[in-house]
């Protein structure tokens, strides 16, 4: 039996079993910060990892760096972010509390404070968050922290052109993260005002953005079937004209059904030149790419699929988490199991041993077991309470594999491994139990 799945229940066991807890807590929290907790944390390095391996080290026409987070504040003067970054903005007047203005219907009641109609007018707010260098407030150290990674790509495409002597087409990758002050954050991980990205910047001639722009989005596509997401909950939204981001020629969002509603999970966006020729206008430097073939002397066009990192946990969390009827017990109890059926390759932890009791000689067997399979797999231990409420506890953090280590290990030298998802118990000679589990779980 499948229940409804609802934000509450996810962002509950994400805080009870440390995957996100709100941020600052001991504080009474801060409005939509999260923080990431060990498990969380391991998840979201698989993603980044996989994504990287995926796209970058497997890939020959691609490579990636790591670049500052506050950028010379002209970058985001040429590339627009101070003029046109921004979310429409109204204000109820009679308790000031701040909507986006394509968000709701403003001739509808305040949600706040129930009065109808009476909103301002509707105004442009910049989502770039200012700060200052340095010890003096004023005009002359104002800076930003980026809005987006893609600036960086673009500012460092000829110093990454000379040092890597790559070749168009190919691709500058980064992940990191990136802050907008968003007005209205919210839907726990969804919308915050720091998040997580990757994304990559990829150089073309102008000539075939629409085949590459066909063949990442079928890439995005394959990337999300790796996350587990089932392909119906998906939705691929065109963005007609007038409704794009300033510096796109064509985007696809790939919007998915979230418990709240459908929105937008990640974008794919034919940015042109736009960037390139803003950067070379403001700087004067020649940035455009000479073809060592035909002679051709041109600015290249770009494809920029955006993958949200946070947004990437909070779908396969989503997809992952199952609630079945669990087997009838001895004592005739039944009872619901939760069980994150996460790609194995994403779980946080890959194995769980356990011994059956807290005995010395179980113990001890099961922490040898732990040390030599931790030089391969991300290993869990748990000796506290029954086999069967340890179990869950795996099942819910989505464990693929538990070793129990029982009373007969001690003589037949094996033990029993339970499968997460089938709960089909193999007995295996420990001897063989690194081989074992090699074979079934997928290396990254
Ligand atoms: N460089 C292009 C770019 O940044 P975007 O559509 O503004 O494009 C890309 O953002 C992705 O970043 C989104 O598809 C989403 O996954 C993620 N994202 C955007 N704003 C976010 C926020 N406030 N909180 C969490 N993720 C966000």
């Amino acid at each position: 039996m499948q229940n409804v799945l609802t934000m509450e229940k996810l962002v509950a066991l994400a805080k009870t079993r440390g995957f996100v807890y709100p941020g600052s807590d001991i504080y009474g929290g801060l409005a939509n910060s999260w923080d990431y907790g060990p498990l969380g944390t391991a998840l979201k390095k698989n993603i980044i990892d996989a994504w990287w391996k995926r796209f970058v080290t497997s890939r020959r026409d691609m490579v990636g760096i790591d670049a500052a987070v506050i950028m010379n504040p002209k970058v985001w003067e040429a590339s627009g972010h101070l003029t046109e970054f921004t979310d429409p903005l109204v204000e109820c007047k009679k308790c000031h509390t701040r909507y986006r203005a394509d968000q709701i219907d403003v001739s509808a009641a305040c949600a706040h404070c129930g009065t109808r109609g009476e909103f301002t007018e509707s105004k442009n707010f910049n989502l770039m968050f200012k700060t200052f260098l340095g010890s003096t407030e004023d005009a002359t150290s104002l800076a930003y922290l980026r809005g987006e990674l893609a600036q960086a790509m673009f500012v460092d495409f000829p110093l990454v052109l000379q040092s890597s002597r790559k070749r168009i087409p190919f691709g500058i990758a980064q992940v990191g993260k990136c802050f907008r002050n968003e007005i209205t954050p919210g839907n726990f991980i969804f919308r915050t005002r720091e998040f997580n990205l990757m994304e990559f910047e990829y150089f073309i001639h102008p000539s075939e953005w629409e085949k590459h722009f066909e063949y990442w989005l079928q890439e995005m596509k394959a990337w999300l079937k790796f996350l587990g997401v089932a392909e119906d909950h998906l939705v691929f939204h065109e963005i007609p004209d007038g409704e794009r981001a300033h510096y796109s020629n064509r985007t696809v969002d790939i919007e998915y059904q979230y418990p709240f509603g459908v929105k937008e999970l990640y974008g794919l966006a034919y940015r042109g030149d736009f960037d390139l020729k803003n950067h070379m206008d403001k700087t004067g430097k020649d940035l455009r790419y000479t073809d060592s073939a035909s002679g051709e002397k041109y600015l290249p066009h770009v494809i920029e699929p955006t993958f949200g990192i946070d947004r990437s946990v909070l779908v396969t969390m989503l997809e992952a988490y199952h609630e079945e009827q669990a087997p009838t017990t001895e004592e005739g109890e039944t009872d619901l199991r939760v069980v994150m059926k996460l790609p194995k390759e994403l779980a946080p932890f890959k194995v769980a041993v356990l011994p059956l009791s807290k005995k010395e000689e179980l113990v001890s067997v099961a922490l040898k077991i732990v040390d030599d399979l931790s030089t391969r797999f991300a290993v869990d231990y748990d000796e506290t309470q029954s086999i069967g409420k340890r179990y869950r506890r795996q099942d819910e953090i989505g464990t693929p594999y538990c070793v129990t280590v029982d009373f007969d290990t001690l003589t037949d030298q094996a033990v029993t491994v339970r499968d997460r998802d089938t709960m089909k118990q193999d007995r295996v000679a420990i001897s063989d139990l690194c081989a074992y589990l090699s074979g079934h779980l997928p290396t990254l």
